[in-house]
């Protein structure tokens, strides 16, 4: 490596820092995200400028770029380099690393040895960018407001609240209140589907104690296989109503427990005991005797074995 290129190098390495002093209605760049992995050499922009005949000064590697459309909501595409990218505009400093090809969705780079390292992340755009930003937006008097969001989600996506007449559904709060960005980003996003927390249901769930017995699938995170994060035909937005949900993945479990009707003389089944009749025939409900995520007792029960047996059998 020779003395140039070695300054050059550790020029763009001292440039990583992020430069922000935004002026206060200076452009926005929405997208590319800071920190950005890319495997492709083109990249969308969008910008939202409030003055729309303000200059954006919009530079890539210090270069103005070219060809930039729209009044407020502007948008382009710029050209990178291999290796690391800057793109300025309002102040802010993006920086975008790209490897031409490229088999993976994050990248590491190591400043100076004392730093943390600089990890650029794959990004998601949202295709309705690509429909502009009036779907979602209206500007007026100076000010940028974002429609409600059950009206500019629902306009391409499924209402989650029409059911098929004679059929029951069940929202989650923010669902039912429109807040779809409680949970997405509605541009793009580093994480599936558009996700903004990497926390998910965490972000404002309290975590299931890890003490006694955890359930399998609440253990490795997976609410939503048992739980829709919108809407389900069962209470709790459970995907399948009562045992359906438990039969999923528990084929015929001990055969004992099933029918809500006791025929030995010392069993009785109390009466408020939870009955389930979503397979078709009365049963009583797993979660009568089992907890679904989480229990100090064996086998997920309800309450300790020998107090459970005794509410039916008298021993
Ligand atoms: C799919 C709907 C949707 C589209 C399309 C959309 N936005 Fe947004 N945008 C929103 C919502 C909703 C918010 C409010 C964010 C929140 O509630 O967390 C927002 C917030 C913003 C903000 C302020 C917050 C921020 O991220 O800095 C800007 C600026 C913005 N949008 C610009 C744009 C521009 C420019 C476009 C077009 C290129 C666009 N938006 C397209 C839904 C959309
Ligand atoms: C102009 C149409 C349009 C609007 C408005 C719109 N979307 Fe989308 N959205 C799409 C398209 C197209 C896709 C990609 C096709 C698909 O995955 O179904 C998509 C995909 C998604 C995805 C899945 C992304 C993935 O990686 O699979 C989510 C989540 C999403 N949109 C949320 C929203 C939210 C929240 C809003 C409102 C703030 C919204 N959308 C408004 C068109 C739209
Ligand atoms: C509580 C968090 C949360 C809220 C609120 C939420 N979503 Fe989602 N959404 C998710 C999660 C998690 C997924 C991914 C599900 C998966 O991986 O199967 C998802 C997936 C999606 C998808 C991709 C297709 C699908 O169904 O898997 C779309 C489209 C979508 N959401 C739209 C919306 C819209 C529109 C709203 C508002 C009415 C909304 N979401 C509100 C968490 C949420
Ligand atoms: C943005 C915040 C937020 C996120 C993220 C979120 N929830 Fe919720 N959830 C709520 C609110 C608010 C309520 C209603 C308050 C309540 O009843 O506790 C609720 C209620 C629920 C309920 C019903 C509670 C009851 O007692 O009736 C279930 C089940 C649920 N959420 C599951 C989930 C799952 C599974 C996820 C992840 C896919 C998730 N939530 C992510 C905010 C959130
Ligand atoms: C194996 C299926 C299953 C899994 C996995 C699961 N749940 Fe549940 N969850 C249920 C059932 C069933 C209920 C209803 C319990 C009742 O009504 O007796 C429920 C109820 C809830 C409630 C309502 C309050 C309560 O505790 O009863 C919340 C909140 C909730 N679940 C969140 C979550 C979150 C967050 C996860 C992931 C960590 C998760 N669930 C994973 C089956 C499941
Ligand atoms: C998404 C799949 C899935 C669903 C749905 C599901 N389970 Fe499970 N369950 C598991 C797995 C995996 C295990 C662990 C099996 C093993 O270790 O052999 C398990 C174990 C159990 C155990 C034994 C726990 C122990 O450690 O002794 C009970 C009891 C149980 N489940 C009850 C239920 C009930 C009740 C429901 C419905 C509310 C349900 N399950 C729904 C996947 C599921
Ligand atoms: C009346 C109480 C009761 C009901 C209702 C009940 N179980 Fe059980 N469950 C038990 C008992 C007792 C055991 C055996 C525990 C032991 O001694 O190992 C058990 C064990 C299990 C196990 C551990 C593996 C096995 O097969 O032994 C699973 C899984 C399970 N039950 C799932 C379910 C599902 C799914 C339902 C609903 C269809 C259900 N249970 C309904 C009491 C009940
Ligand atoms: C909600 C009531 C209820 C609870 C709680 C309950 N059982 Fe049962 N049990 C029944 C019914 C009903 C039968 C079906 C046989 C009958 O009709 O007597 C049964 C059958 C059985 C059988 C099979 C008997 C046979 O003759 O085939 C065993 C073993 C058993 N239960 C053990 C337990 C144990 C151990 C517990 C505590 C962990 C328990 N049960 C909790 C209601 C219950």
């Amino acid at each position: 490596m020779n003395a140039r290129s070695l300054i050059r190098i550790l020029l763009m390495l001292s440039m990583l820092l992020p430069v922000v002093v935004r002026a206060a209605d200076g452009p926005v760049v929405l997208y590319p995200p800071d920190l950005m992995f890319s495997t492709e050499g083109k990249v969308k922009v969008f910008i939202f400028s409030p003055d729309k005949s303000a200059p954006l000064g919009a530079t890539i590697n210090f270069k103005a770029i070219e060809g930039i459309e729209g009044d407020h909501f502007k948008k382009g595409e710029i050209s990178l380099n291999p290796g690391l990218n800057f793109v300025e505009a309002g102040g802010k400093r993006l920086r975008l690393y790209y490897l031409p090809g490229a088999k993976m969705d994050r990248f590491i780079l190591q400043g100076k040895k004392s730093d943390e390292p600089y990890i650029f992340r794959a990004a998601k755009i949202h295709p309705a960018l690509d429909d502009g930003c009036d779907g979602c937006h209206t500007f007026e008097d100076g000010k940028l407001s974002s429609k409600p969001q059950k009206e500019s989600c629902y306009a391409c996506h499924t209402d989650y609240s029409k059911v098929e007449e004679g059929k029951q559904v069940f929202l989650h709060t923010p669902v039912a209140g429109g807040e779809c960005t409680s949970c997405h980003d509605p541009h793009f996003s580093m994480l599936p589907k558009l996700q903004k927390s990497e926390k998910g249901c965490r972000e404002c769930h309290d975590a299931f104690p890890e003490d006694g017995v955890v359930h399998k699938p609440v253990g490795y995170g997976d609410c939503i296989s048992c739980h829709s994060p919108h809407a389900g035909p069962g209470p709790k937005q459970l995907i399948k109503p009562g045992n359906t949900l438990c039969a999923t993945c528990h084929e015929n479990p001990h055969r004992q427990h099933r029918s809500a009707d006791a025929k030995g003389k010392l069993t009785k089944v109390p009466p408020d005991f939870p009955v389930d009749n979503s397979a078709g025939k009365p049963e009583m409900s797993c979660t009568g005797c089992h907890a679904p995520h989480q229990s100090a007792e064996r086998r997920l029960f309800v309450k300790p074995q020998g107090q459970l047996c005794k509410t039916c059998h008298q021993l």
